[in-house]
């Protein structure tokens, strides 16, 4: 069932229609001009608005002396709890090296040590300093600097900031065509139109908006994976949202985005202290405060509960040169008035990542015809129940260059759409904060049966309070909707705990679980629901 929306008053054309201008939509968008394909690149704000902009920790790749693809891929696995598909991961790991290096051609510079050499650090759940970062904690905002720069002035790449993607154009055969989109615009190109493809990628990046504390900017609300349901694509793993353990805790009602303190702050040596100063994750994992992010995560959460606190702590006075090491990060506790060179930071979890989305395979071609995914919005497999720490910017850049090459040797002839004869659906943008609310009452670190039917219950009455006014705050409400119908339906679905799904009522991994819950949602408004074997 698609969103309402006004009929398209005006039509673009190009090869393949891009949308999102994050690491994943740009890598893709190089790729498909080296093949000399012409490309369309729609995005919702501005070009460098997205999460990669934020990303501070680094990039995960094996090229430090004594390191290797295999150790690589041996980490992401064991975080990945049980549901990493093995092919996608040895994918990630022994090409991303070579998409690092061909990121450092295209401009992109990261941090050296005094010798020279790329500065390599370590995160959560590696084993090895395995993470290039740029400008200490800058590393998202050097990428998109450098993959924008890249795609300037090129003729090939006609690219329409302010708009927003709405849903697919398909023909009698659901074969995707194009996508209608609104554009806040002048002229020509202004209100609803639609542009037509032989190929569709989308990268529309995270869906973190769902929840009510988010380290995700304000466009990431999960369009994409909305609109790949409703073109007929099937999610996985949308029950596996990461919740970041370090967030700077505010004492604060504001919701939305919310600071993060990068695990590489815990990589230079910092460590998580709980309400009586005591360290707590020495005697949890062997990786202590390095943990995977999932263990660190639910032990910070449990801290909180059993003490009845608020957050934990961050000792981070240990830091030679904090200042210098993390900028943003010095300047946003500065800002929150603590100084943490000096004092101990109050961090709680956030919701920071969607390790599952659209199921793609391993050329990021989603069930749909002419429908790839990439990105954070991709289900790949790679990260499997928990995202291994900067194996996100990895993956865009990986699988953004093969799925160029997928459609660069497959490219179909235009077909025709066909017009949706169903009626669209809409939602008040009013529903949306007690959707967030209600998402991370029920919904969050851990859930059980009852919090999910609540969370269900608020859901259907949500539901009823629909719009007959299309605009941009409206379709984004639709599609926080549909995504946290699909992430409370693979949660109850889910009966065990597992990566970052935890489960109070069913607490233990259980093998008969080492399979995806995949969702599809039809032109009715009918879900089902499959699973799939992990090939491990
Ligand atoms: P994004 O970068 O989010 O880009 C999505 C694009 O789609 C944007 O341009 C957006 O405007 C556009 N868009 C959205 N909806 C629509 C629509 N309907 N129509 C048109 N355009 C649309 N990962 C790491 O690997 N290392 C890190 O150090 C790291 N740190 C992080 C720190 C923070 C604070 C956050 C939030 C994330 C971090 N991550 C990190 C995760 C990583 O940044 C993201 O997963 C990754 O950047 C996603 O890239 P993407 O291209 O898929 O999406
Ligand atoms: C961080 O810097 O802690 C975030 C890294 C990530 O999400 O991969």
């Amino acid at each position: 069932m698609k969103l309402l929306a006004g009929k398209p008053g005006w039509t673009t054309k190009a090869d393949v229609v891009v949308i999102g201008s994050g690491v994943a939509g740009l890598t893709t968008v190089l790729n498909l001009r080296a093949s000399g394909l012409s490309v369309l690149l729609v995005t919702k704000a501005l070009l460098d608005e997205g999460s990669t902009k934020w990303a501070q920790g680094g990039i995960a790749a094996a090229l430090g002396p004594g390191d290797s693809p295999d150790q690589h891929e041996s980490d992401t696995i064991v975080a990945g709890a049980g549901l990493c598909d093995l092919e996608a991961v040895k994918i990630l790991v022994t090409e991303g090296p070579e998409a690092v290096r061909k990121l450092i051609a295209r401009g992109a510079i990261f941090d050296k040590s005094d010798s020279g050499e790329i500065s390599l650090t370590r995160e959560g759940g590696h084993h090895r300093n395995r993470i290039l970062h740029a400008g200490g904690d800058a590393t998202g905002a050097e990428v998109s600097r450098a993959l924008l720069e890249a795609i300037k002035g090129d003729p090939g790449i006609e690219v329409i900031e302010q708009a927003l993607a709405i849903d697919a154009l398909q023909d009698g055969q659901g074969t995707v065509c194009g996508v209608t989109l609104h554009v806040i615009g002048e002229g020509s190109r202004d209100g609803v139109g639609q542009a037509l493809s032989k190929a569709v990628v989308i990268a529309t990046g995270g869906l973190g908006q769902v929840y009510s504390q988010t380290t995700n900017p304000s466009v990431s609300t999960g369009d994409g994976v909305a609109l790949a349901l409703r073109a007929g694509a099937e999610v996985a793993d949308v029950e596996f949202i990461q919740f970041h353990p370090t967030v700077l805790w505010r004492d604060t009602t504001e919701g939305g985005q919310q600071p993060l303190i990068s695990e590489a702050v815990r990589g230079e040596g910092a460590i998580l202290l709980n309400h009586k100063g005591e360290p707590f994750m020495v005697k949890k994992h062997e990786l202590a405060d390095l943990a995977p992010r999932d263990i660190v995560a639910k032990e910070i959460f449990t801290q909180m509960r059993t003490a009845n606190v608020p957050h934990v702590w961050l000792d981070a006075t240990g830091i030679k040169d904090f200042e210098g090491r993390f900028p943003t990060i010095y300047a946003s506790c500065k800002a929150n008035g603590i100084d943490p060179t000096q004092q101990l930071i109050p961090v709680s979890p956030a919701s920071h990542y969607a390790s599952g989305g659209v199921l793609v395979d391993l050329n990021g071609q989603t069930t749909v015809a002419g429908l790839y995914v990439c990105g954070e919005t991709a289900c790949t497999g790679a990260h499997g129940a928990n995202r291994l720490a900067s194996n996100s910017l990895l993956e865009g850049l990986v699988f953004g260059a093969r799925i160029a090459t997928h459609i660069a040797a497959h490219l179909p002839e235009q077909v025709v759409p066909v017009e949706d004869q169903n009626e669209g659906f809409l939602l008040s943008p009013a529903i949306k904060l007690q959707l967030q609310l209600a998402m991370s009452d029920g919904a969050g670190v851990m859930r059980s049966e009852e919090s999910l039917l609540q969370t269900l219950a608020t859901l259907s009455q949500l539901a009823v309070r629909t719009s007959s006014e299309p605009r941009i705050e409206a379709w984004e409400a639709s599609n926080l909707y549909l995504l946290a119908l699909a992430i409370v339906r693979g949660a109850l679905e889910r009966k065990e705990s597992r990566g970052s799904h935890w489960r109070s009522d069913f607490p233990l991994t259980d093998p008969l679980w080492s399979k995806r819950v995949v969702q599809r949602y039809n032109v009715k408004g009918q879900w089902s629901t499959r699973y799939l074997e992990v090939t491990q």
